[in-house]
């Protein structure tokens, strides 16, 4: 027997329903508002599919209540109250078989198959200039732009309107790269490089999720793509090329001092300074990214002093220690992390 009461799970299914009526109103990371042409081929191909399968099941749902409402076949009966030999309903006409069982499934899913088969062939990737490798860790992502010399994590920016490839890979377990509005999903496979591409048509900042269960902070590897009109791209390159500082300036600092002597520079790179860890994510540009551990807590002063100081409470079992600092001088190493643009 089912364990659940039939009531029960009706109320239980409604409960599901309400935290999707909760998505509704905010589109960032949704799949039926592509804003790339490769996502607009496959939240097309979605509809189609639904339009199709509310047409099935409503045809489903009409016989079922034709057979119910419809009672049972009279059969005939001897005087003795027992049917008759000979007059027993039949099961089902082969005509009603044939057509449901094998006409109706061909002329649905035919086309269905030759749809998706059409949306596979769109996303064949185009030939493209900019390349980006995105490197999944558990739980954030490593940005690197091979061509410009430029290293970053958990925000990728891009130029509108021309695709950008992507090579994917993985430094620990599998993640899935998935940018709802401007792509598909790909796997990040470790030992193994894939390839993928995405396209934004409008500016706008676009939520991505690993889309594959990695670990207990799976929910929280996210990222965002920036996608910038093609001169402020440019921009945002140059920026990020220059040398903003000497090293041997920042390295003289009080912060850079406080950087070192907690171990922020095992595992964190920081520009040219001897800062040269890669286990964690690179904060040459720390104060110029929007959040703090994979698109959790916005990145202002308050909340990275907290995460240093106890980044276990917020995001548990990533590889980031707590920091024992006294209060002035995490203040300062916040300070200082803020300043790097
Ligand atoms: Cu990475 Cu899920």
């Amino acid at each position: 027997m089912f364990p659940l009461k039939p009531r029960r799970l009706l109320r239980l299914q409604l409960l599901a329903v309400v935290p999707l009526i909760g998505c509704a109103h905010d589109v960032s990371q949704s799949t039926l508002h592509p804003a790339g042409p490769a996502a607009a081929e496959i939240a097309w191909l979605w509809w189609i599919m639904l339009g199709a399968f509310t047409g099935v099941f409503i045809l489903v749902l009409a016989l079922l209540c034709g057979a119910v409402f419809r009672g049972p076949a009279r059969v005939a009966t001897t005087p003795d109250g027992e049917p008759r030999r000979g007059s027993e309903p039949p099961l089902g006409s082969t005509g009603f078989i044939v057509a449901g069982g094998i006409v109706l499934p061909i002329v649905i899913l035919t086309p269905l198959f030759l749809f998706s088969l059409r949306t596979s062939a769109s996303l064949r990737q185009p030939p493209e200039a900019l390349s980006i490798r995105v490197v999944g860790h558990m739980w954030w992502w490593e940005v690197r732009y091979p061509e410009q010399g430029i290293v970053t994590a958990n925000e990728i920016h891009i130029p509108v309107g021309q695709p950008v490839r992507l090579e994917l890979a993985s430094a620990d377990v599998i993640h899935s790269f998935w940018v709802p509005r401007l792509g598909g999903k790909r796997d990040m496979i470790p030992g193994i490089e894939n390839e993928f591409w995405i396209q934004a048509d409008e500016p706008g900042v676009y939520r991505g999720q690993c889309g594959e269960y990695c670990g207990t902070q799976h929910a929280n590897m996210a990222f965002h793509v920036v996608a910038l009109d093609p001169a402020e791209f440019e921009s945002w390159l140059a920026a990020r090329t220059e040398q903003r500082a000497e090293p041997e300036m920042l390295e003289r600092g009080r912060g850079f001092q406080i950087f070192m002597s907690a171990g922020c520079g095992e595992c964190h790179a920081l520009g040219a300074t001897r800062a040269k860890g890669s286990v964690g994510p690179d904060l040459t540009h720390f104060g110029s990214r929007r959040t703090i551990g994979a698109a959790m807590l916005s990145n202002s002063r308050g909340n990275l002093a907290g995460w240093i100081a106890d980044p276990q409470a917020i995001k548990p079992g990533i590889r980031m220690p707590r920091t024992y600092l006294p209060a002035d001088d995490l203040l300062t190493l916040a300070a200082f992390l803020e300043e790097q643009e």
